[in-house]
This record gives C-alpha cells, sequence and structure tokens, in this order.
C-alpha cells in the first residue's frame, strides 16, 4: 500500500549523507545576509537561535536526527508515510494507533495489529527505534499516559503528528446521530486530545513541533460528506488557536491538507463514485479505480486522479525539522494542483 520505494528513499538517504558531508565546511554555516544588520548604527534584533532556522545549511529540512516523534494513525496510509519518513530522516519513531474498529460511521475497512507492527519493521529498517503502540485518540487519558511514558523513556517528545481520523459519506438528511456525532468526535476531539495530551510535555521542554492534518475538504464544502469536512474546517481553528497559545513557549502548530491520496480511507466504491460526480459526470456505482482516474485527472492542474501517501509525508519532515522554525499557525497544501481552486 505505502511501502516506501527504495529508489526513492536511497536517493533521498544519498542526499542527505551529501549534505551531512557538506555541511562540516565554514561556507555552509554563514548565514546568507552577511551585511552588518544594523540601521543608522543601531543592531537590528533578530530571532534567537532557537526560535530561528539559522543558517544555511545543506540537507536542514529533511534531517530529524535524534528527535523522538509520536505519529497518530501509523498503522497505515498517511501516517504510516510520514511515520516512515520520520524514520528515513533519522527521528525515533512511535506509531500510534487503535488497530481495530473504529466506530460504525466510518467508510474504510478497520486498520489491524499486523499493519502497526509493519509500520514498526519500517521504521526499524531504517536503523531508528520504533514502538507500536495500540490507543485510541477520543480517550485523553490513554494519550496522557502514552505521552508520560514516552517522556520518560526517551527524555523528551519532540514532534506530534495528529492524523487519525475516519471519513463518512452520507448526505445530511440520512445521517444517523453517530454519522455526524462520531466522525467529530474522532476527528476534531480526537486531534484536539492529542495536543492537549502532548503540549505539556512540550512546554516542559520549551521546544516542540505540533502536526495536525485537517483536508482540502476542510477548506471547501464536501457534498454528503458535511461532518468529515466540518471536522476538518474545525481543526484549522483548534490548529490556529494552539498556535497562538503555544508559540510563547517555542512549539509550532501547523496543518497539512492533503488533496486525494488514495488510501484505506478512499479506496472503496462509493469514494470513486463520489470522485467522478464531483468532476460532473456519472458512471454508475461500481466504477473501476482507473475509470475514476481517467475522469479525475484531466481535472487536476498536475494531471493525477490523486497522490500517493508518500507525497504527503515530505511536508511533514520539514514541518517537523528545525528548519521550519518560523513557520507556524499555517495551512500546507498538498494536492497536485486542487489547492489552486481554493482560497
Ligand atoms: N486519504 C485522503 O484522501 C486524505 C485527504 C485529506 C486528508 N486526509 C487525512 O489524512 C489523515 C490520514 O488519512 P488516511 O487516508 O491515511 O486514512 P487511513 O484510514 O488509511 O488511516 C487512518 C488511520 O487512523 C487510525 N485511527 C482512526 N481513528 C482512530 C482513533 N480513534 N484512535 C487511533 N487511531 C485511529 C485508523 O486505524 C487508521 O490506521 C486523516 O486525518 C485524513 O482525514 C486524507
Amino acid at each position: 500500500m505505502s511501502d516506501p520505494d527504495p529508489v526513492r528513499r536511497s536517493l533521498m538517504l544519498g542526499a542527505a549523507a551529501a549534505g551531512l558531508a557538506a555541511a562540516g565546511t565554514a561556507a555552509a554555516q554563514t548565514r546568507t545576509d552577511t551585511a552588518p544588520r544594523e540601521l543608522h548604527g543601531q543592531p537590528m534584533p533578530e530571532p534567537p537561535a532557537d526560535k530561528s532556522a539559522g543558517p544555511v545549511t545543506p540537507g536542514r529540512g529533511t534531517q530529524l536526527t535524534g528527535k523522538i516523534a509520536v505519529v497518530t494513525g501509523a498503522a497505515r496510509g498517511i501516517g504510516r508515510a510520514i511515520a516512515v519518513e520520520f524514520a528515513a530522516n533519522g527521528a525515533d519513531v512511535i506509531a500510534l494507533d487503535i488497530a481495530g474498529p473504529v466506530s460504525p460511521a466510518s467508510n474504510a475497512v478497520p486498520a489491524t495489529p499486523a499493519e502497526l507492527d509493519e509500520t514498526v519493521r519500517m521504521i526499524r529498517s531504517y536503523g531508528r527505534k520504533g514502538e507500536a503502540v495500540r490507543a485510541d485518540i477520543r480517550d485523553i487519558a490513554a494519550l496522557r499516559r502514552v505521552a508520560d511514558r514516552v517522556a520518560r523513556d526517551h527524555g523528551r517528545i519532540d514532534i506530534v503528528v495528529a492524523n487519525a481520523a475516519i471519513q463518512r459519506w452520507k448526505p445530511l438528511m440520512e445521517m444517523e446521530d453517530s454519522d455526524w456525532r462520531d466522525v467529530i468526535d474522532n476527528n476534531l476531539n480526537g486531534t484536539a486530545n492529542t495536543i492537549r495530551a502532548f503540549a505539556p510535555i512540550m512546554v516542559r521542554q520549551n521546544k516542540g513541533r505540533i502536526i495536525v492534518l485537517s483536508s482540502l475538504q476542510g477548506k471547501h464544502g464536501t457534498k454528503d460528506a458535511a461532518s468529515y469536512s466540518a471536522s476538518k474546517w474545525g481543526i484549522i481553528g483548534l490548529m490556529k488557536s494552539a498556535a497562538l497559545e503555544l508559540g510563547e513557549h517555542n512549539i509550532t502548530v501547523n496543518a497539512i491538507l492533503p488533496g486525494l491520496v488514495d488510501t484505506p480511507l478512499t479506496r472503496y466504491d462509493k469514494r470513486l463514485t463520489e470522485t467522478i460526480q464531483e468532476t460532473g459526470q456519472k458512471l454508475g456505482e461500481h466504477p473501476t479505480p482507473q475509470q475514476a482516474w481517467d475522469i479525475r485527472a484531466p481535472t487536476v492542474p498536475l494531471k493525477v486522479g490523486w497522490l500517493q501517501p508518500d507525497d504527503i509525508s515530505p511536508i511533514a519532515v520539514f514541518l517537523a525539522s528545525d528548519a521550519s522554525a518560523m513557520a507556524t499557525g499555517a495551512n500546507f497544501e498538498v494536492t497536485g494542483g486542487d489547492s489552486a481552486k481554493v482560497v
């Protein structure tokens, strides 16, 4: 499914290694604005070193060496890609997932403990520590126990990615209470629980990176998926509010907004049908994946029907890195170009 492409990975690792070697040179350590930073003889204040992205070094923004990360919803899909790409770039990763049924209000097949173990195997294949934790993001007490235990075992938690979510396709007027409530509870309350459980550790450290997963569907309405869209809009409000509160503790909070990505969240007949209908066309109830791709791709600026999880994870590495020091309270969209249609 999101098995990392070994060629791409080795290229990335090779580039990172070359970057590290070059980083040893004096030239690579200097700031780019070499002129004296002053006005009328007065020095210009600048961000302190612990908050700044610092001088240019090759590979910065792709290096997470020695950092400790927690990724929720890491058994598969985008969460797995982020967890594995973190490891490929030097981080130890705690992969958290319920790895079982979440709610009847989920169109996706449940993730399994075997999938979570596979994520950990992939993390370890990069020589990093990986650990599987089965927990439900709706249970804040459980998340707090995980946060305390990880902080005790590893000494710190540098990065938290609140990625776990479910999706429901149902017209508003046909919804059961659970189709609305469970999606909001899981996606919005669960993401808030994750921030509330892990941020206190980061406040103690006076440093941290929090990344939440919203969606481009958090920026436009979605016919027949109102609870999902609303949960993803809510996550943007949550992210911006958390960024306002946590900035003084040197913690950044940002959202990744993927476009349509092929994962178990989206790989079923109903989603393919909706994908086709969104383009204004109609094909029957069981379109083939190729038919859906062929109809959708021409409508996307980069001419792809959908993206892969591994297309989303590189931006997570940047947002988790020291190089993103001055980015907070912001949306980062990776959509193949659908972003161009939304303000
Ligand atoms: N796939 C897409 O097209 C797409 C587009 C935009 C945004 N996103 C977002 O990206 C994130 C990952 O989606 P994905 O496509 O990889 O989905 P996925 O279904 O493949 O993976 C989601 C994972 O989250 C886990 N999970 C769900 N609820 C949980 C809970 N209560 N506690 C613990 N774990 C839980 C599931 O077990 C699963 O392993 C989600 O936030 C989703 O909304 C996905």
